[in-house]
This record gives structure tokens, C-alpha cells and sequence, in this order.
């Protein structure tokens, strides 16, 4: 028997020492110290010994578990050290090492442009909106004064949703200056711009969606006058002073009278050039006196309130302003052409 635990404390030592991971000591541990392991094994042969020996073998046994445990522990602690230095060194972090640079993006050109006109009307004490692209046909058309048989209510030109032509994509950001009325605080000085959309085709000039900015001013004693000094003051701060302008006769149903407002060419100073197309002269915007027919139909009183308004192509400004020859670059986000700004 004392050769079998002499056996057993050689092997078990031996393996243990050997062994390379903590599932493998777990294994060991059940191996030979288990209930149905081997020491167990070798003291149930106890039984078999006279009264002088199986105290001293009891002993011997008891001696043999206490050295394997101890072994077991200690090759369990330094397992564990190694490993972790194991991981240690897997995960050492070379502070010296470059960090990675984190590209961040910029203001696309066209809201640069948005930003700068925002800046000159907050300047002057206009409030900034914000209001649908679904649209009733009501605030697109009907209150705007355009009535039923108008060309740009037709299906080819607007985009509805409705069977009944109720509702549509907004066409202009003129439903705006409907909005703003009905309120029905005065006096009021806003500008909105936004999304419009039209039954286009793409091109270098057209889309089927694009931006605008509206912009109102309504209070009691408004004229023409206040139209032309605030938009000439508007076209100095963003194409520089002494900047000349034209307002040429046109029509709008819900302004009247109503003018467009042509900037001189600033390239060529009005001799005519690629950049207005031989003109000399930039259209601008669209503007007018707010029509007493709309002023009423929103409950404003027309004999004691007037207004006018403005609806400029943002778009157009910002290719004006950056020398961008094709729209679709404007909405194609194409990496390599907004990186330029
Ligand atoms: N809504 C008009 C357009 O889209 C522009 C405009 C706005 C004209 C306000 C007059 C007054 O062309």
C-alpha cells in the first residue's frame, strides 16, 4: 500500500507539474483526489490492514492528499500568473504609435450661401419659418389668387397626391406668406426658406426639387419704396457694395404690381459675358406688392395694412456665388466636389 501512495505521489507531482492549462489541473484534481479517484481508490484497501498499520497508513494517506493539493494550488497560481502575463503582453498599447485622425465633415455650399442670407435678414429684424412641403392646394394656389384654370395647377407641372388635386408637393415657398398672415400677428418680418418641387426634367438648370427662400414684410404703410431699398441692401452685402440692380415689370397673381429684380453682371460689370449669357443683367428673384385680394383673404385689412414679398432660387444664388456651372453637383453629394468648399 505505501508503494501504491509512493506511486500515486510520483505521477500526480510529475503531472501536475507538466501541465499547461487550468481545465487540465481541474481534470487532475478529480483524477486523484475525486471520489471515485485514485487515492480514494488506494483507501479503500484500508479495510484489508491490522490496527497498528492503519493509523500510520491513515497518516501517509492524509500526508499525500495535503502534498497534492498543495501541489495543485501552486501550479494553479502560477497558471494564472502566466496568463496573465500572457495577456499583458497581448495587450500592450504603444502610446508612441500615430492616432487615427477622424475626418469631419463641413457645411455644404449651398447652406453656406442659406446661412449668409439668413444672418443679413436676422440682422434687420426678420424672423425665420419653417413650414410644409405637403401642401394644401389652398395655400399653394387658391389663397395665393391662383385660381383653377392657371397653368402651374396642371398635373404635368405639379405633383399631387390626391385624385382631387387637394393635395401637392408645395411648387414655391409662397404658402408662407399665407401661413405667416393667418397668424394673425402684425406686423410681420420673416423670411422662409425650403424645399419646392416641379414636374421637371433634370438638367444643368432644372430639377424637380430645388430651394427657395420666401420672404414678407407686412405692416402699415409698406410701399414699393421699402421693397427695393431692403432687397438692394440685401444684394450689396452678398455681392459687395455698389452692386447695381434693375426691377423689371412682370406678373405674379398674388403681388401687384410685381417686378423680377436683375443684379448687373458682376463679372463683366453689364458688358455681357458667358456668366449672364450676354445680358449684362442676373435675374434674381421674384417679388411684388402683397395683393389686396390675399391680404383679405388671410384677415388682413388691405386699406389699413400693406406688404410685399420676395421669392428667391437658392440654388442659382449659390452657383452664382461659388462658380458652380451644373445644378445636379449641387445635389449629388459627390465627395470629391464638396470637398472644394
Ligand atoms: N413664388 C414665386 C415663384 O416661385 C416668386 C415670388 C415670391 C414672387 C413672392 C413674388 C412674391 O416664382
Amino acid at each position: 500500500m505505501k508503494e501504491l501512495m509512493q506511486g500515486l505521489r510520483e505521477a500526480s507531482i510529475k503531472a501536475i507539474s507538466e501541465c499547461g492549462s487550468i481545465e487540465e489541473l481541474e481534470a487532475l484534481r478529480v483524477k486523484y483526489l475525486g471520489k471515485k479517484g485514485e487515492l480514494t481508490g488506494i483507501l479503500r484497501q484500508m479495510g484489508k490492514l491490522s490496527a497498528e498499520e492503519r493509523p500510520i497508513m491513515g497518516q501517509l494517506a492524509n500526508k499525500l492528499r495535503e502534498d497534492i493539493e498543495n501541489a495543485l494550488e501552486e501550479s494553479k497560481n502560477s497558471l494564472g500568473e502566466k496568463l496573465m502575463e500572457a495577456k499583458l503582453a497581448d495587450e500592450t498599447i504603444d502610446v508612441t504609435l500615430p492616432g487615427v485622425a477622424h475626418k469631419s465633415g463641413h457645411k455644404h455650399p449651398m447652406y453656406n450661401v442659406l446661412d449668409q442670407i439668413k444672418d443679413i435678414f436676422i440682422g434687420m429684424g426678420f424672423e425665420i419659418v419653417d413650414g410644409p412641403e405637403v401642401e394644401l392646394s389652398d395655400y399653394n394656389f387658391t389663397k395665393l389668387n391662383i385660381d383653377g384654370g392657371h397653368p402651374s395647377r396642371e398635373w404635368t407641372d405639379t405633383f399631387y397626391f390626391t385624385e382631387d388635386s387637394k393635395i401637392c408637393l408645395r411648387t414655391q415657398t409662397s404658402p408662407m406668406q399665407v401661413h405667416a398672415m393667418e397668424k394673425g400677428v402684425l406686423p410681420i418680418r420673416m423670411i422662409a426658406p425650403g424645399r419646392v418641387y416641379r414636374k421637371d426634367e433634370v438638367d444643368a438648370t432644372h430639377s424637380p426639387m430645388f430651394h427657395q427662400i420666401e420672404g414678407m414684410v407686412i405692416d402699415k404703410g409698406v410701399t414699393m419704396a421699402d421693397l427695393k431699398a431692403t432687397l438692394n441692401l440685401v444684394v450689396e452685402k452678398i455681392y459687395g457694395e455698389g452692386t447695381v440692380t434693375r426691377f423689371r415689370p412682370h406678373h405674379f397673381p398674388f403681388t401687384e404690381p410685381s417686378c423680377e429684380m436683375d443684379i448687373q453682371c458682376h463679372k463683366c460689370g453689364g458688358k455681357g459675358c458667358p456668366t449672364c449669357k450676354g445680358e449684362g443683367w442676373i435675374e434674381v428673384l421674384g417679388a411684388g406688392m402683397v395683393h389686396p385680394k390675399v391680404l383679405a383673404g388671410c384677415g388682413i385689412d388691405p386699406d389699413e395694412y400693406s406688404g410685399w414679398a420676395f421669392g428667391m432660387g437658392l440654388e442659382r444664388l449659390a452657383m452664382g456665388e461659388y462658380k458652380i456651372n451644373d445644378l445636379r453637383l449641387i445635389f449629388e453629394n459627390d465627395i470629391r466636389f464638396l470637398e472644394q468648399f
